[in-house]
């Protein structure tokens, strides 16, 4: 592969990487924490959805291009109810959007990076997704979500 190539591609997959897809952030009480982001003018995006793979019920606030989604546990087993106990409830991931999963999970784990799991798992909307380990992202945990084209 030539420098001017992989510079190429670099800038390529870069663009695919433009798009905040979602903030996941950790609640303990969904109305309680939707608060601020109504007085801030923000409303719900249709309406509250379980995940069941993930055992959370999410709420999201359309910002942009982009979601905050409140993220409530239904099921101590929910990496939420975890994540709840050890830091409280905040932020929790960061979500980037990429157009095909496989692909990026595939070239990403050449280049050496950790996931904690490269099994898509189903995410809000029907999207698929998988999380990077934080620490190999700085202690950031980062999601890459692939939403399915519109039928
Ligand atoms: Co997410």
């Amino acid at each position: 592969m030539t420098h001017e190539h992989a510079l190429g591609y670099a800038v390529e997959h870069h663009s695919r990487f433009a798009r905040v897809d979602h903030l996941g952030i950790a609640v303990i009480d969904l109305e309680a924490a939707s608060e601020p982001y109504r007085l801030l003018g923000l409303e719900p995006e249709g309406t509250d959805e379980v995940i069941a793979s993930q055992h959370v019920k999410v709420r999201a606030f359309r910002v942009g291009d982009s979601l905050l989604e409140l993220l409530l546990p239904t099921h101590p087993d929910s990496p939420i109810a975890k994540f709840l106990d050890q830091r409280g409830p905040g932020l929790h991931h960061l979500a980037l959007r990429v157009a095909r999963l496989e692909p990026e999970i595939a070239r990403l784990q050449g280049l050496g990076a950790r996931f904690i799991d490269t099994e898509p798992r189903v995410g809000r909307a029907g999207t698929r997704v998988v999380f990077l380990h934080p620490k190999w992202a700085g202690g950031v945990l980062l999601e890459l979500v692939e939403h399915r084209p519109a039928e």
